[in-house]
């Protein structure tokens, strides 16, 4: 087997916001234009999450507020597995994009399993539905004692094991409950993907998985260990990659190492592939895009897997939730530096860290498109919040229409990653999320008070 990295072009690298607005025509005609669908559409000038205004919710449920869109979310997961519906498989929504428990729920009704990266997000799995259990992968660096214990008694699916120490305490755990859980090594395959740095996990120099050279010797110690089944293999490579190459070349080192393994006499029954399929954030994507993304993903996927015998599993995250959920915003104030323009919005990076944090593009787009310049007249503006870090901001001279004080404002894209990377920094309650099903808009997680902030302190 080699090791040798494979480095694949950037396909839609991090690039340099765009300017404008994603292409929306002119006021004649961007009747009923959908920005992401199925969810989010203007209608008569409303941006509308299914069939209710964004604005609505605003002023029902006041802003910062995240709005997920449960047509999107059925639809998104839904691709999944009719790309996937040919072969064994298992869609694992992993957690951590998005970890509400409405949810995990709503998925949960559709019959996925889960990615879980601790404690905390196993426990969330099982608040949700206990006997989800059984379609539950767990990997993670750092796992502790008591969160493998957890994940023993729940009898997951598959713990992906990322190194040889924690494969000492999994022994010594699992002998301690009397239990034998199935194991895969988490490889790492040595494959380069485009994508942020802090967001690749797939080369030897980060601290993911172990390297796919001392895969073999360490899956004898497995096969060694009456308390242990090897029973998968899998990896994961990183996040917004938006090509299927990257996943085809791992899939393929992955089926290698598994006809390795059976040829040590183990019986290996999962293939676990990761999460990591990328979202356009920077344009309008046709309501059939997603589908054709993620077809052409399994197509590559099955192929590599080369007709070998093995139960699939992915972690798609992002690409399940993050075009599902908008940040809905209020510009505080409008002001000017020397000629800059700056949207004060109530949101801030505390809220949705992605653009502080890797630079991530957002596209932000007004909730009510009225007046004739809307369409044409473009202002650039600094879109920032309020909190004191000059990171704290979601666009950097970004062309918007002319925006007044008081606008609302939705940031796309941000139901990964979103409220799942939110904090209580500046002493910030978090925001309320609601989940719109057609007509009904149900709140899934109330806004924190300032009660809840200090609850906890003395
Ligand atoms: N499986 C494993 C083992 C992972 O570590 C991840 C993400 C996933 C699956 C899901 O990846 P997805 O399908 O969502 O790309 N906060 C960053 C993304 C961090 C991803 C961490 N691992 C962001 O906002 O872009």
């Amino acid at each position: 087997m080699n090791g040798k990295t494979i480095s694949h072009p950037p396909f839609s690298r991090p690039s340099k916001p765009k300017a404008g607005l994603l292409g929306i025509p002119s006021p004649a005609t961007k009747k009923d234009l959908e920005l992401r669908p199925p969810g989010f559409i203007y209608r008569n000038d409303d941006l509308c999450c299914e069939s209710i205004p964004l604005a609505r919710l605003a002023a029902s449920h006041g802003t910062p507020l995240y709005v997920y869109s449960g047509a999107a979310l059925r639809a998104r997961y839904g691709a999944f597995e009719d790309a996937f519906r040919r072969i064994p498989h298992t869609v694992c929504y992993s957690v951590k994009a998005n970890s509400n428990l409405g949810i995990l729920r709503l998925l949960g009704k559709r019959g996925c399993g889960y990615d879980v990266v601790s404690g905390g997000e196993l426990q969330r799995v099982l608040a949700v539905n206990r006997r989800a259990s059984s379609r539950v992968v767990f990997s993670g660096v750092g796992k502790t004692a008591p969160e493998i214990d957890a994940a023993l008694r729940a009898n997951i699916l598959l713990f992906n094991v990322e190194s040889e120490s924690e494969l000492a305490v999994l022994v010594q755990r699992a002998a301690a409950l009397k239990r034998k859980p199935r194991v895969a090594l988490r490889v790492n395959p040595d494959v380069a993907v485009a994508t942020h740095p802090y967001i690749s996990t797939g080369l030897h120099e980060h601290k993911f998985g172990v390297p796919l050279a001392e895969a073999r010797r360490i899956y004898g110690q497995i096969q060694r260990e009456a308390r242990l089944e090897a029973a998968g293999v899998s990896a994961h490579i990183g996040s917004q990659i938006v090509e299927p190459a990257p996943f085809c070349e791992t899939v393929t080192r992955l089926a290698e190492l598994v006809r390795e393994l059976r040829s040590d006499g183990m019986t290996i029954r999962y293939l676990d592939a990761g999460g990591g399929l990328g979202i356009p954030y920077e344009s309008r994507p046709e309501p059939d895009d997603f589908r054709a993304q993620v077809s052409a993903y399994a197509r590559g996927i099955a192929k590599a897997l080369g007709g070998a015998r093995l139960h699939l599993l992915v972690e798609p995250g992002r690409a399940i939730v993050g075009p599902a959920g908008v940040l809905l915003t209020r510009v505080l104030y409008t002001k000017q530096n020397r000629g800059k323009r700056f949207l004060v919005v109530d949101a801030g990076m505390n809220d949705l860290i992605r653009p502080a944090l890797y630079g991530a593009h957002h596209e932000i787009v007004p909730l009510s498109w009225d007046g004739p310049e809307a369409g044409s007249q473009r202002t650039s503006y600094d879109v920032v919040g309020p909190i004191c870090e000059t990171g704290d901001f979601f666009a950097r001279a970004r062309e918007l229409p002319e925006i007044q004080e008081g606008a609302l404002l939705a940031i796309l894209d941000a139901g990964a990653y979103g409220m799942s990377l939110a904090s209580n920094y500046n002493s910030r309650p978090r925001p309320a999320e609601v989940l719109v099903t057609g007509r009904t808009a149900r709140v899934i997680r109330k806004r924190e008070s300032f009660r809840d902030l200090v609850r906890l302190e003395r």
